[in-house]
């Protein structure tokens, strides 16, 4: 997309999805399922991918530039489909954009890993710098009485699964590497990061048969209700929408990498929480 294009804008009236890259899409799918008639621009931003291993100065700067492409492109709502994006970003988006459009951020799903089971045990898997920042702290702490948390860096992670290609030993591997540890150990597991439910087959092979749980049901509900909030909402026209997929990296191959995982989240990648 050229600058020329951006001041026309061209996705007026959709609904901009951000994330770092593919991951993203994982939350998408969920948005679809929920909202079939709307129109969807996604944007990742895999040129920059991984963020969960850059500075926090660096990912907000990232997350602001990105939300203005969206703002400029004329989007109705911003999803930021990010956890790492949301940790560092969602509060100076907000400050810049919810009078103009909402602004829904993801956040790791300890709440539904908690009130899933009683006095759980359960592995947070997510990117360096959303474990360190205030929303994970502020989370785990509030629900500290109900489970306990065990924060897992997944460091390398979200960059294998930008690449695809997600059935390779190599990614089994570092998988093993991560989680062997926690076999048999935690009572269920958070997907704290939005490119983590493409690997949850895999993810289970390694775990046995314990709950995951992702923020990608939450955060479809929450644009529902802001998008019928701010009567923002398509009238229903029986027809489904349009999903544009759009990337930092717009190669053939990251396209098609990008194609492959919207395929396989419309298939559904549900999660244990509802
Ligand atoms: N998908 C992102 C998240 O939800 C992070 C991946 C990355 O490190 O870029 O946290």
């Amino acid at each position: 997309m050229t600058p020329e294009t951006e001041t026309i804008q061209q996705y007026k009236d959709y609904i901009g999805v951000f994330d770092s890259g593919v991951g993203g899409i994982s939350v998408l799918g969920e948005l679809i399922r929920e909202l079939p008639e709307e129109d969807f621009y996604f944007f990742g931003d895999s040129a920059n991918a991984p963020y969960g291993e850059k500075t926090i100065d660096e990912v907000r700067e990232l997350t602001l530039r990105a939300a203005e492409r969206m703002a400029e492109n004329g989007v109705k709502a911003l999803v930021i489909a990010c956890n790492t994006a949301t940790s560092a970003a969602v509060k100076q988006i907000r400050e810049r954009y919810s009078t103009h459009m909402p602004v829904i951020g993801i956040e790791p799903a300890l709440k539904p890993a908690a009130e899933g089971m009683d006095h759980g045990r359960i592995l947070v898997m997510a990117t360096a710098i959303t474990l360190k920042l205030e929303k994970y702290h502020e989370l785990s702490h509030r629900l500290e009485n109900q489970a306990e948390f065990i924060p897992l860096e997944c460091s390398g992670l979200a960059a294998r699964i930008e690449k695809g290609d997600l059935d390779g030993e190599d990614l089994k591997r570092l998988l093993r590497g991560l989680l062997g540890p926690y076999i048999g150990k935690v009572d269920g597991v958070v997907l704290g990061c939005t490119h983590y439910p493409f690997v949850r087959k895999q993810i289970r092979e390694i775990m046995g048969d314990i709950p995951l749980y992702d923020g990608a049901k939450g955060t479809a509900r929450e644009l529902h209700r802001q998008l019928k909030k701010r009567g923002l909402k398509k009238p229903g026209t029986g027809k489904k929408g349009q999903v544009v997929l759009d990337s930092s990296r717009h190669t053939p191959e990251t396209m098609a990498v990008y194609e492959e995982l919207c395929r396989a989240a419309a298939a559904g990648l549900s999660s244990d929480c509802s």
